[in-house]
Formats: C-alpha cells, structure tokens, sequence
C-alpha cells in the first residue's frame, strides 16, 4: 500500500509530531474506549522485534486499567511500594558511596517525589496501558515497546488526548504480585507503561536543541 504523498498529509503529520508533548496532570472525564482501542491498534502497528521473537502470535499485549477500579488500586500500591523500595536502596547506597551522590541525586528526587504523592498517572490519570512485549533473543523487548508507544503517542495527539510515560512499570516486570494482576509468567515479557486521558491543562512544548548543530554528516 502506498500513503498519499500530498503537501497536505505531509503538513499534517509534521503538526501531530510537533504537537506531541507529556501530559502529567489529567481530566477525570475518561475519554471514549473507542479512543482508547484506536490508540492500541496504533501501537499494534509499530514495529517489533521479529527475528528476536520468533514466529509468536503473541508478541505484544496490552493491559488497561481504568480509574476508579481494583486494579489500577492495587497497581497503584505496588508501584508505590516499588518507589519506596528503590529509594531505600540508592539511600543506603549513598551512604556506603558518597561520591556517587551526585549521578543519583535526580533520579533519588524523582522516587522521593512518588513516595510522598503516589505514581503520577496510576490513579491520576483516567487510564493506565501497560504494553508487554515478549522478550527474546537478543532481549531487545524495551526497544520495541519504545516503539509501540511512540505510535501510541502520536495517535493519542491526533485524538486531543495527553499522553503521558509511567518508566516505573518497567521495574515491576520481577514483582511476583505485579505480574499476578496481570496473569502473565515472570521472565517472558518486559513491560512499560503510560497514562491517557484528557489535559488537564496545556504546558508549552519542551524546547529541542537545533537539529543542525547536532548533526554530522559524514563522507
Ligand atoms: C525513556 C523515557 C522515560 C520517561 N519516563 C517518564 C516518566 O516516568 N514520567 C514522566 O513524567 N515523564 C517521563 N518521560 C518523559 C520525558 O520527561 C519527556 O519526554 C521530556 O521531558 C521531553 O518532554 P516532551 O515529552 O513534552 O517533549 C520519559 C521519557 C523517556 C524518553
């Protein structure tokens, strides 16, 4: 199949790229699962890792939790028991080595800060989606779940829904209670996750650096 190469697709998907930007504070009104279904199908679409995964029907999944439900409650808990967990290891490992303090210090804010608020988008956000993919050889699954939500993003931004990434999930992936919820055995699948629903309120794009100056070409 060929896409129509017009001055007019080509603009509109230059404005949906330009115009993607994380969301981290939402709306409870909960958009339609119309809306949701087609964010999943984008992120069915993008590519994934075939020659690490096999010939395996089953080689991305998606599990989505809503507001307001059991899950995404106990979901909720674990991940914060995790943020807990994780900022009493890099405590003690500070201690230990004090002159690693400095590499650490923003990701210990960033844990420090869902200890004392919970995880921002379980349980903030109308919607949870963890994405699973199927670890293979080479285990490559993070890689190709970037690649899922990057589709995922993009469409969730044509719909006029935020979208935000929730890395955490990605450290529940050994959590025997965590991979419970979601009934799927430890060691197959790597996970990772986001959070969707309607902006609560719009920030302005983060600036990039110029793509000129970061580019070499080379003969
Ligand atoms: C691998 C990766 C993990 C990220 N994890 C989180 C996260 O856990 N929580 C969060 O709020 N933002 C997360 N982000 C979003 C970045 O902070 C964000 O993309 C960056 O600040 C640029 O802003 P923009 O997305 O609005 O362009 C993550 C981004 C990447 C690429």
């Amino acid at each position: 199949m060929t896409i129509n190469n017009d001055n007019d697709c080509n603009e509109i998907f230059d404005e949906i790229i330009k115009s993607r930007h994380t969301t981290r504070f939402f709306k409870d009104e909960f958009p339609s699962k119309e809306n949701i279904e087609d964010i999943l199908n984008a992120g069915m679409l993008a590519p994934y890792a075939a020659q690490a995964v096999g010939d395996n029907e089953d080689f991305r999944r998606f599990f989505v939790f809503k507001n307001g439900g059991k899950s995404m409650e106990i979901a909720g808990n674990l991940m914060h028991k995790k943020a807990e967990e994780g900022l009493n290891h890099f405590k003690r490992m500070v201690t230990e080595k004090p002159f690693l303090k400095g590499k650490v210090q923003p990701f210990m804010e960033k844990l420090q800060m869902i200890v004392d608020n919970g995880v921002l988008g379980v349980g903030t956000a109308p919607y949870f989606v963890i994405v699973a993919e199927l670890r293979g050889v080479p285990p490559v699954e993070q890689e190709s779940i970037a690649h899922c939500l990057e589709n995922m993003w993009l469409k969730a931004t044509e719909l006029d829904l935020g979208f935000g990434l929730v890395s955490l999930t990605s450290q529940m992936v050994e959590d025997e209670e965590f991979l419970k919820l979601l009934d799927i055995p430890k060691g197959k699948y790597g996970i990772n996750g986001c959070a969707i629903g309607y902006p609560a309120k719009q920030f302005p794009n983060t600036p990039r650096p110029n793509t000129k100056k970061s580019t070499t070409w080379l003969n």
